[in-house]
């Protein structure tokens, strides 16, 4: 016994249509929907329960899926009436239809094809999308993706202290509510990548960062981040001999919850500080407001409006002093330090650090034309100018001349015009105002002094632009076979 699905009043118009869906348009459109559908089916909950952390699975969810499920159900009723109009126009369409029953072939083929379609797809999206959405989390499809967009971010990341967190830990983070935050300027970012509307360089602080505190206190709670450090600072001159001088800090880090140093003054726990700023990029601030226990004192410029009106105001926090942690670039000067002091470029080649900072100044068009004249440049310098050492040493002038062109290439990208000094850190105060859009001495309250400047605040300066600084000696820290010799 074989039950008629179809009931007496639908025959009239389910009949014809159960015939002209057997077409390969449509059996394509059913694909298509069936496999949305389950797909869809499947990371719904994944978002919702806000397990994903990446925008990109938003993107999938709210807009890959829907459009393709979309177009599916649009190929359905073009595909029945393509093979309506030929038959028609071929005399072959059928005058009568066979009712729906279970004997009925083009239903049975139907219902099998849709059960087979979805079984498939169950089976397949059970196995990949778990994978799809670890994989969309991962450093590769962030870093590498949008390969142009992220790669100065991605250089920089692989470079810095934060090279084995991944990028979702600090732009947008666990937790459902930042993913609706972040979903719609994930969704944003792609049509600016794929249409090339995106600004180069990509404009910072970028706004769907977590508040520092949450993400940052995952790994650096405030108890642990308090101590005071030694920080030796190596400088090589431009001089004939890149002669060698060191500054010796120790940083006054200071407790997290203790209310002293430079971590407890700011973020301690009772102390709270609003400030405001004229420009997107933070580094002009006119106006500074520090509350310890509810007391409040305004330090402002001269030329603030009380109150800070007209600024944008912003509570400080991490981000403020640590804005670049993964994605830090430096300038010629303190990139060529790093490498001499690290032994990969030579610091006894003659004038080896002048010439570099002059082969690294040139404003070359593309990563293409700086890795063929960069290398050739160094290299040329000592064949023409020191031929007895180029004779004798050719394999240590090309080690540092390749050395040299790394450290263009970690820092400079074209296509996205980051060039030296694209993006300003704000820790320190040498080479950008960093600590000093505050600590200017022309921050002041109505009464009293301004918002410190001593040089003994911050950091006890234990030798300053020494050759041989007594301190290391007395402690003995040898930093570099340099010391040794
Ligand atoms: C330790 C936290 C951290 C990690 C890990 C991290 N970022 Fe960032 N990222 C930041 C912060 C903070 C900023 C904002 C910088 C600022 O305000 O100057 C930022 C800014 C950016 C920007 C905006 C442009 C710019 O340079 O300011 C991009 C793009 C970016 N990150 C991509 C990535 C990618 C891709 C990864 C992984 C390969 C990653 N980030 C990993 C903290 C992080
Ligand atoms: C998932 C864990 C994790 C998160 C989240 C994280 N960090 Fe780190 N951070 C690390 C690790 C690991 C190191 C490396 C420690 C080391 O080198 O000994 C580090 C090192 C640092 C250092 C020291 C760098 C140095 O030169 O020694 C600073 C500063 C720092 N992080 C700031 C931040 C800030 C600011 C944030 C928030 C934007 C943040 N971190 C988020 C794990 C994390
Ligand atoms: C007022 C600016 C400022 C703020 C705000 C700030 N830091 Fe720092 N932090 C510093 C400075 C300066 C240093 C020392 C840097 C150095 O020596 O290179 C430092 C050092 C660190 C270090 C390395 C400590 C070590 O022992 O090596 C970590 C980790 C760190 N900060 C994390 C954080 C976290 C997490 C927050 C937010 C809860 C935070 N900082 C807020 C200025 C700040
Ligand atoms: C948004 C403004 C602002 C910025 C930026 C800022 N500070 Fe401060 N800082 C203050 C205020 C306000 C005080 C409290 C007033 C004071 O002690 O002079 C303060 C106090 C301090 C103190 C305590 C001084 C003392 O005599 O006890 C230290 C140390 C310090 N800051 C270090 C830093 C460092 C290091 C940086 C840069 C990495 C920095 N600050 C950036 C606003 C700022
Ligand atoms: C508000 C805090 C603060 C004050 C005030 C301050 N400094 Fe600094 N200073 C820093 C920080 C933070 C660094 C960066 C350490 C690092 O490189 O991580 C720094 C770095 C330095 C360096 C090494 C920079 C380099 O690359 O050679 C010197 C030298 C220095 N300071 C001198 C001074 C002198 C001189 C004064 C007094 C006019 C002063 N500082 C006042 C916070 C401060």
């Amino acid at each position: 016994m074989t039950p008629d699905i179809s009931g007496p009043k639908n025959r009239g118009w389910l009949s014809p249509i159960v015939h002209l869906s057997n077409n390969w348009i449509s059996l394509a459109g059913v694909v298509i929907v069936t496999t949305a559908v389950v797909f869809w089916l499947f990371l719904l909950p994944i978002t919702l329960k806000g397990e994903a952390s990446n925008p990109y699975i938003g993107i999938l969810v709210f807009l890959g899926l829907p459009a393709p499920f979309f177009a599916g159900l649009i190929l359905i009723p073009l595909g029945i009436w393509v093979k309506r109009r030929r038959e028609g126009s071929t005399g072959i369409y059928p005058r009568d239809f066979p009712p729906l029953t279970w004997r009925n072939f083009e239903l049975r083929k139907l219902v099998y094809f849709f059960v087979a379609t979805t079984v498939l797809n169950l089976a397949i999206a059970s196995q990949v999308t778990y994978g799809a959405v670890n994989y969309m989390d991962s450093v590769t499809f962030c870093g590498e993706t949008c390969h142009t967009v992220m790669q100065p971010e991605f250089k920089a990341y692989q470079n810095s202290p934060h090279s084995r967190v991944e990028c979702v830990k600090c732009h947008i983070g666990p937790g459902a509510g930042w993913f609706v935050k972040s979903k719609l300027s994930g969704v944003g970012q792609v049509f600016a990548v794929t249409f090339h509307t995106y600004p180069t360089p990509i404009p910072t602080p970028v706004h769907n960062l977590r508040p520092a505190r949450e993400t940052c206190e995952q790994c650096h709670w405030p108890q642990k981040y308090g101590e005071d450090r030694l920080k030796v600072i190596s400088k090589y001159a431009v001089d004939e001999n890149n002669s060698l001088t060191k500054t010796v800090l120790l940083m006054k880090i200071g407790g997290g919850n203790n209310g002293i140093g430079i971590h407890g003054t700011h973020l301690g726990a009772d102390v709270t500080i609003r400030y405001g700023h004229s420009d997107e990029a933070r580094q002009n601030i006119p106006w500074v407001e520090y509350e310890v226990k509810g007391k409040k004192t305004v330090y402002a410029t001269s030329d603030a409006k009380p109150d800070g009106a007209g600024l944008t105001i912003r509570t400080m926090d991490c981000m403020d002093c640590h804005n670049r942690p993964a994605h830090s670039y430096d300038l010629p000067d303190g990139a060529l330090d790093k490498a001499m002091h690290d032994g990969l470029i030579s610091a006894s080649l003659p004038f080896a650090k002048k010439k570099a900072i002059e082969i690294l100044k040139v404003n070359y068009l593309s990563r293409d034309e700086a890795a063929q004249k960069i290398p050739a440049a160094f290299a040329k310098y000592y064949q023409d100018s020191y031929p007895a050492i180029w004779a004798q040493r050719q394999s240590e002038v090309a080690s540092s001349a390749k050395e040299l062109l790394a450290v263009y290439d970690r820092n400079i990208f074209p296509d996205m015009k980051v060039t030296w000094g694209a993006y300003p850190i704000n820790i320190g105060h040498t080479d950008f105002p960093g600590c000093f859009r505050c600590h200017d001495g022309a921050h002041a309250p109505k009464t009293g002094d301004p918002i410190t400047q001593d040089c003994n605040a911050c950091h006890n300066i234990l030798s300053m632009d020494e050759s041989n600084p007594k301190v290391l000696t007395d402690l003995g820290i040898v930093e570099s076979k340099a010391d040794r010799k």
